[in-house]
């Protein structure tokens, strides 16, 4: 079962303030370049897309055909329609494609959503071709410093979910069972927009996030306070107070 239910209401204030500004993706275009060795036509399943932010990323740099995969009805209302992305009902456990048919499977942000990781592996392992990579970007435990990695500086009890998601370790384990092996795990930088554009909408942006959910009012105000001050201080000193982010992406084959 899902961590939160991705309804009309989170489906509109994702759209609304989690997607990032492709220009703040580039590393991610390199990254999946590096990993994907694109070609124009290549088939890849975009599982859990959420509102497309990646799916129409991946069609627009690579000319890739996208298969986005994604159980909430409401989230895929969100998904653009347009030339390159096909839109499919169905979960990681159950993929609505072909043996064999995609030359790479993209999973961003939603393994922890994932029920039987186990599964899901060898739910994968079926759909892509041999050798095809998968392809997860992901925050795992105990790899990001949550003191500085934005926007978690400002709510430091965040780390009550987010370590309770899925280790690189257990990741690994569980694809493992599916025949895949580990390739790489690199961290990739991200731009968001600036400090005082995410304190205008950080209460949007809460109602959307699995992790910013899981805290108490109190914790909630008293980040919100801090990322005030820090609003302020960007301000005084000039400076846009651009926010960047880093997760992972994990490669395995
Ligand atoms: C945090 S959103 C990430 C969306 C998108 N991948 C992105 O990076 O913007 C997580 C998504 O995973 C979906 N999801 C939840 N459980 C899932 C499952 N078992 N299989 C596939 N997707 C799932 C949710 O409906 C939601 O759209």
């Amino acid at each position: 079962m899902a961590r939160i239910t991705y309804d009309d209401q989170t489906a509109a204030a994702y759209k609304a303030v989690r997607e990032i500004p492709r220009d703040g993706l580039g590393e991610w275009r390199e990254a999946i370049r590096r990993h994907l060795d694109p070609s124009p036509g290549m088939t890849v399943a975009d599982i859990g897309a959420g509102t497309g932010m990646f799916a129409a990323a991946l069609t627009d740099w690579f000319d890739l055909s996208v298969v986005a995969v994604e159980p909430s009805a409401a989230m895929r209302a969100q998904i653009p329609r347009r030339p390159g992305i096909q839109v499919l009902a169905g979960d990681a456990g159950a993929l609505p494609l072909p043996d064999g048919s995609a030359d790479g499977a993209w999973l961003s942000l939603m393994i922890h959503h994932i029920p039987d990781l186990e599964a899901a592996s060898r739910e994968i392992r079926r759909v892509l071709r041999p050798g095809a990579p998968v392809l997860i970007r992901q925050g795992f435990p105990g790899r990001a410093d949550t003191t500085s990695t934005f926007p978690w500086g400002f709510f430091p009890q965040t780390t009550r979910t987010t370590d309770t998601f899925p280790t690189v370790e257990r990741t690994c384990e569980a694809f493992a069972t599916a025949g895949f092996r580990r390739d790489a795990l690199e961290p990739v930088p991200e731009t968001l927009t600036t400090l005082a554009d995410f304190l205008a909408r950080v209460d949007v942006f809460r109602r959307s996030d699995t992790i910013m959910r899981g805290l108490t009012e109190e914790e909630f105000l008293q980040g919100k306070e801090q990322l005030r001050r820090a609003v302020r201080e960007a301000e005084q000193a000039s400076s846009p107070g651009t926010r960047t982010n880093w997760l992972d992406l994990l490669v395995l084959r």
